[in-house]
């Protein structure tokens, strides 16, 4: 995992926090922003800390030349490293592969997208850079006008430097000052009068579905970080379990980036990791060089068919209806009566000569369904007990219309 070294001090020294505080569920105010999951691409899976203005810049003319930006992609995110220092003021300034913020937010809008940046709620991001704390709302202030349309808000240093030595052994309190510093941002942000994507990155402490839209959270990670490997994207997957009834229009759990297209990831594996993404209702903020993008990747990543399951209207999450040995089956509702189906061989060793058979009945649906395949393109049939072979890691996923 690409974290600092200071998030992995971080992280063990949280790893003995517990859910302390049990916060009931707040009402969902209804929320103009991210009404469908957020779309994009964000520097951090690929880039990390050597993300600078003319990959960005670089990014944001990709996105509109390879069609993605017609797939829905809109908003190029800069993540970590692109901080300065403050002066005599405490105004937060670029480093020098950023010169010019606002000009770089300028050039993002004139291709028709949205630009995002990275703080945190402590003195220091995750990677070593300047954090917000202490100057939420110079820094609110600072972002709008430059034009920012989305944060990205990560705990980092917050955790050693604010929960732990205001609040030692006391992991309630701990949680109450996390999530004061997340409300002040909001407050900051709001305050602004520019509309700002909130994006709360607190890998899942604390349960943050069941508190983080009351506080203006359009969208919080609900674990640590992702990375290019089946083993970590099924893991995420695995936790998202139980955490459906909180994603719907203007907030969504976020299981991370996407890393279509990084790392050794098969085609089988990104077509998995993409479908997974759309049955959960998950951001889609593409991870990798789209200057560099090879055209499979492209196609997976620009799948209308796909990209419209992540993003139905009704908002609501899918889930894993049943698995049957390595073989998982997994729905989601969608707007008009329609169900999206996916069945994937989760299985590194599951061969053909073991087909898996369909059960229709555990999915709700009585005699044969007329869909379409989304990753062939092609009409399919689903009828009960068919045989359905799988190469390892690889899915099959079908839009039933009209669900019956
Ligand atoms: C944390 C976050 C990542 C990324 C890095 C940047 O690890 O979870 O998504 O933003 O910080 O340092």
């Amino acid at each position: 995992m690409r974290i600092s070294a200071l998030l992995s001090v971080a992280v063990l020294a949280c790893a003995t926090l517990t859910a302390a505080t049990q916060t009931p569920a707040a009402p969902q105010a209804p929320q103009a922003a991210a009404q469908t999951p957020p779309m994009g691409w964000n520097s951090w899976n690929y880039f990390a800390d050597k993300v600078d203005d003319k990959g960005v810049r670089a990014a944001a003319d990709q996105m509109v030349s390879t069609g993605m930006k017609d797939a829905g992609y809109i908003y190029v995110n800069i993540d970590d490293t692109w901080q300065g220092e403050r002066d005599a003021s405490g105004v937060l300034h670029t480093n020098s592969r950023f010169p010019d913020m606002k000009a770089l937010a300028d050039y993002v809008h004139s291709k028709g997208l949205k630009i995002g940046i990275y703080s945190s709620p402590g003195p220091k991001t995750c990677a070593g850079y300047e954090g917000s704390l202490g100057h939420e709302e110079q820094d609110a202030k600072l972002y709008a006008e430059w034009g920012i349309d989305y944060l990205k808000y990560d705990l980092c240093s917050f955790i050693p430097e604010v929960m732990e030595k205001q609040a030692p052994n006391d992991k309630a309190a701990q949680m109450r000052l996390m999530t004061a510093a997340y409300t002040k941002m909001d407050k900051a942000l709001k305050a602004t009068g520019r509309p700002i994507v909130y994006s709360l990155c607190q890998y899942g402490w604390d349960s943050p579905w069941e508190w983080a839209p009351a506080l203006g959270g359009n969208l919080w990670r609900t674990t640590g970080d992702i990375d290019p490997t089946w083993d970590r994207m099924y893991a995420i997957v695995s936790q998202q379990e139980g955490l459906e009834a909180y994603a719907g229009p203007g907030h969504w759990n976020d299981p991370d980036m996407l890393e279509v297209g990084n790392g050794k990831l098969t085609l089988a594996e990104n077509r998995t990791h993409f479908s997974l993404w759309a049955l959960l209702a998950a951001p889609l903020l593409a991870g990798n060089d789209l200057t560099a993008m090879k055209p499979e990747v492209k196609a997976i990543l620009t799948n209308r068919d796909v990209i419209a399951i992540d993003q139905d209207r009704l908002g609501k999450q899918g889930s894993r209806i049943y698995s049957d040995g390595e073989v998982e089956v997994w729905t989601r509702h969608l707007a008009g009566g329609a169900l999206a189906v996916a069945v994937v061989n989760v299985g590194s060793d599951r061969y053909s000569t073991h087909p898996f058979h369909l059960n229709l009945a555990k999915l709700g649906l009585h005699g044969a369904q007329a869909g379409k395949d989304l990753w062939s393109g092609k009409a399919v049939t689903l009828t009960d007990g068919q045989p359905i072979e799988l190469p390892s890691h690889d899915v099959l996923l079908v839009r039933i219309d009209a669900a019956k």
